[in-house]
């Protein structure tokens, strides 16, 4: 094997109550790659469309992961890099994420796979220190194993998938203003209180309880988050107005999506996410803001070959 072209899928991390553990993969929306072994025995990439990244492996997410990877394997093999970006850096649904995760997962498979998932999921960390100043894996685990994701521990690194509730469906709108993840990240306060921790682990472990036992009611109720939200909401506009519109449509949740703007709805089946993902179309289209809405079910395969 030669070459590969691959699909690499956006990611939601926090889901409201797993701030930097938890996050679950998308399936309508993700970007394409293309790797292929070169003779020039060093890594580079090639070629990005869709935005103006940086060339330069040291300063590219999916350069910095694949270095990483390399590093450790020890191997002086080369390889050329294509990256056609579809998510936007910035976005809150883990556009560095799926170019590290990506990456390494394709040059993997061209070495005839020595790394484990987590193994790769710690490559890929590296991009997401490269990007944000901090190396979170609630986007690259996601994108690497779909479904839902757990950092149990990030020292030594331990990350679990859960299972998926057939009748989820994602509402992801993305108001086109651009949140760097790095400076949403040195907004938030750095202690929390006793009773807020106690809210916020209540919460996270009745999620997970609710994803074993596909309680979407429990699901909803779960999805709440004191600590983060409050902050980064601010930077959102209409966040309120937003997460009275989807509950009032039926979502069993809403919140922000990673470090935003983008913000998310989970509903249970098709016809509450479409009928909400109209309402939020007209609502944003009168207030004037440019943005990108989609429905997606949970991606429970992470990325793939094309
Ligand atoms: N957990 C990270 C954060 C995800 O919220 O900063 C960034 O996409």
């Amino acid at each position: 094997m030669e070459e590969l072209r691959i699909f690499a899928p956006a990611t939601v991390a926090n889901l409201s109550c797993g701030f930097d553990v938890l996050g679950c993969c998308l399936e309508s929306v993700g970007d394409e790659m293309t790797v292929r072994k070169n003779d020039l025995g060093k890594l580079q990439i090639t070629k990005i469309t869709g935005q103006d990244l940086p060339l330069e492996v040291g300063q590219n997410v999916a350069g910095v992961a694949v270095q990483a990877l390399l590093d450790e394997f020890g191997s002086d093999e080369g390889f050329d890099i294509e990256i056609h970006k579809k998510i936007k850096p910035g976005s809150g649904i883990g556009s560095s994420a799926a170019s590290s995760a990506g990456a390494v997962y394709a040059v993997n498979k061209l070495l005839g796979e020595p790394f484990d998932k987590t193994q790769l999921i710690s490559f890929a960390m590296q991009g997401e220190l490269l990007a944000s100043g901090n190396a979170h894996a609630d986007n690259v685990a996601p994108a690497l194993m779909g479904g839902f994701s757990l950092v149990r521990s990030y020292c030594p690194l331990e990350v679990l998938a859960l299972p998926v509730p057939e009748e989820l469906r994602m509402v992801i709108l993305h108001p086109l203003i651009e949140i760097k993840t790095r400076d949403s990240r040195s907004i938030i306060r750095q202690t929390v209180s006793l009773k807020s921790a106690i809210n916020q682990w209540g919460n996270l472990a009745s999620f997970i309880s609710a994803l074993y036992t596909s309680d979407y009611d429990l699901l909803g109720r779960s999805l709440v988050d004191e600590i983060v939200e409050p902050v980064r909401s601010i930077l959102i506009p209409y966040f309120r107005e937003l997460k009275t519109l989807s509950l009032e449509c039926g979502a069993l949740g809403f919140g922000i999506s990673g470090s935003g703007p983008a913000v998310f709805a989970i509903c249970k089946g098709d016809e509450v996410a479409i009928n909400l993902k109209e309402e939020i179309n007209t609502f944003y289209h009168q207030k004037g803001i440019d943005f990108e809405l989609h429905v997606s079910k949970i991606n429970k395969e992470g990325v793939k070959v094309l």
